[in-house]
């Protein structure tokens, strides 16, 4: 069945997905159906050779301004629970590929949680970022409370999360919450272009670089370094190593096969 809420573009840029975000009416904020349709075409594309990195994105108004409200706003707690509206989340998180996130305008609530469960970000200059969930008389419940303070450390965290101030593109830059910052016309195209790079290289390196940083956020130096060897290691099983350093040595551009 066709998605109703996001449009997959196949090949923006050679091995090079494109997940649109598209309920322009209301911000694209995100509703469960969204949230589904989005976590089975990461699935789709997770397990698609053809497809080394994904690039999401909103439109030039709103990457998303958050959960959608008025889907929440009658749910008793109980409601909340037997929903687990977070488990597709957890899910979407565990795509072994680099999402770069394209962001113009609102990224709010669940809509900055969603981006910062992407790896790289890039935004356009009228990109505006909050987690305006206090406002609402509850607090971030995507991530916002950890990921948010990972980035930007506690004190822009604990303000941004209790007062629900948005920040500017230049201030999330200066914080490290996102990777660059381009004029509007440009944000997506910025966004392909980074993926496109990552997709040049070899895709098994890829997703085991990807993992092992994601690694940092969870665990001790020492296990990360552990987890880090092994994969380094691993990687020497790959074609693409053997083909990767041939390619250095006979100064060429390696022709990576995903193996
Ligand atoms: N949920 C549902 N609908 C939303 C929405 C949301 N998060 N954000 C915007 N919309 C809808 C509006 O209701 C409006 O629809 P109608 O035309 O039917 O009234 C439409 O999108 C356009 O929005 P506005 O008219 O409000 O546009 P604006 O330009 O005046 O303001 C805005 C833009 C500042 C982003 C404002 O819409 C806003 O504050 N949105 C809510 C942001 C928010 O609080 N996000 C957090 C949600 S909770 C959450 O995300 C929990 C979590 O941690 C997972």
């Amino acid at each position: 069945m066709q998605p109703e809420f996001i449009i997959i573009h196949q090949q923006v840029a050679p091995y090079v997905a494109h997940i649109q975000l598209n309920r322009p009416k209301e911000l694209n904020a995100l509703n469960l159906q969204l949230m589904g349709e989005l976590r089975d075409a990461l699935k789709l594309l997770d397990a698609d050779d053809q497809v080394r990195a994904i690039v999401l994105s909103g439109n030039e108004k709103a990457f998303a301004a958050g959960a959608d409200i008025k889907q929440m706003a009658e749910k008793s707690a109980i409601d909340m629970f037997n929903t687990d509206q977070f488990s597709t989340w957890d899910t979407i998180k565990k795509t072994k590929k680099p999402i770069i996130a394209a962001v113009s305008g609102f990224a709010l609530g669940g809509g900055c949680e969603l981006m910062m469960l992407c790896d790289m970000i890039v935004a356009s200059e009228t990109a505006r970022f909050g987690q305006p969930e206090i406002k609402l008389g509850v607090m971030p419940g995507a991530g916002g409370t950890q990921r948010l303070t990972r980035a930007v450390g506690k004190a822009l965290a604990m303000e941004m999360v209790l007062t629900g101030r948005f920040i500017t593109a230049q201030e999330a830059l200066q914080a490290g919450l996102i990777n660059r910052v381009v004029p509007v016309e440009l944000f997506l195209q910025e966004a392909i272009k980074l993926a496109g790079e990552v997709a040049a290289m070899a895709p098994l390196a890829v997703k085991m670089a990807k993992e092992a940083v994601l690694k940092a956020f969870d665990t001790t130096l020492d296990e990360g370094l552990h987890f880090e060897r092994k994969n380094f290691y691993l990687l020497f099983a790959s074609a693409d190593q053997k083909e990767g350093m041939q390619a250095f040595m006979e100064k060429r551009t390696p022709d990576f096969k995903g193996q």
